[in-house]
């Protein structure tokens, strides 16, 4: 088939065979920690410290962590398809950018970057942070925190997002729950514009009934494969 504008939302399983643990899975982050305590706005403020040693700990092991197959299959995608291709993601790791791919969004924050509660700032960010971090914009100690988004708060570019993905042909969803929206709705809003819509998971999440399609497989698996399939037909 040729689409010549494709959106893929992606999830913790892109990136789980580069060694990111994925978030629900039995041995996933929220079988170690509760999201409660460490990805609430209300956990940050009852207390500020187990939260940044739960950002730190993940800030200090994204260090090391490399692209996968799935990764820089997605970069060349977007490299060699004819049309525009934008990578949504709900990854907080920069594996993707590391990849190549330059037409994305973090809908839910970075963790190579900081934010200042008190004046707002954004900054680049790969040190561990703490409640008496200042920041370099304001100068003050005034609430640093890692800049992603917390359960409670509103996922970043929304507009932007709904308007690619109600301009899509083609939309991708790889290796994500589905549990979580809005991320999880984008399929529905996908099809209702009229896209094809593909799932590539390891299993079946729990939006599969949403997808015309799904393919199930590990990532570097399937999608170097789907990738090549869709370069080749276009
Ligand atoms: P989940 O942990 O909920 O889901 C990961 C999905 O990836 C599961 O469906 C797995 O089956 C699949 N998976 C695991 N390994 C895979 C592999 N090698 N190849 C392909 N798929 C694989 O992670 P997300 O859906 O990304 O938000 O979670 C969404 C949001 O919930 C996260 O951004 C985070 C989390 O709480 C916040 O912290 C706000």
């Amino acid at each position: 088939m040729s689409a010549q504008r494709i959106v893929v939302l992606t999830g913790a399983g892109l990136s789980a065979e580069s060694g990111v643990p994925t978030f629900r899975d039995k041995t996933g982050i929220w079988a170690k920690y509760d999201y409660r305590e460490v990805a609430t706005p209300e956990g940050f403020a009852r207390n500020p410290d187990l939260v940044h040693e739960f950002y730190n700990m993940r800030r200090r092991a994204h260090a090391t962590v490399r692209p996968n197959a799935a990764h820089a299959a997605l970069a060349r995608l977007e490299r060699e398809h004819e049309g525009e291709v934008w990578i949504v993601t709900q990854n907080v790791d920069a594996l993707h950018e590391q990849a190549g791919s330059r037409n994305l969004i973090h809908m839910h924050g970075e963790i190579f970057s900081a934010l200042c509660a008190g004046c707002g700032a954004r900054s680049p960010w790969d040190q561990d942070l703490a409640l008496a971090t200042i920041c370099g914009a304001c100068g003050e100690p005034r609430g640093m925190r890692p800049d992603v988004v917390w359960f409670g708060e509103m996922p970043h570019h929304m507009d932007r997002i709904r308007e690619l993905v109600g301009a899509a042909d083609l939309f991708l969803s790889i290796g994500t729950s589905g549990n979580v929206y809005p991320a999880a709705g984008l399929v529905a809003e996908a099809r209702s514009h009229g896209a094809h819509t593909v799932e590539l998971n390891l299993e079946p999440s729990e939006g599969r009934r949403m997808f015309a399609e799904a393919i199930h497989g590990p990532a570097t698996r399937v999608v170097p494969v789907y990738v090549e399939k869709l370069l080749a037909s276009q």
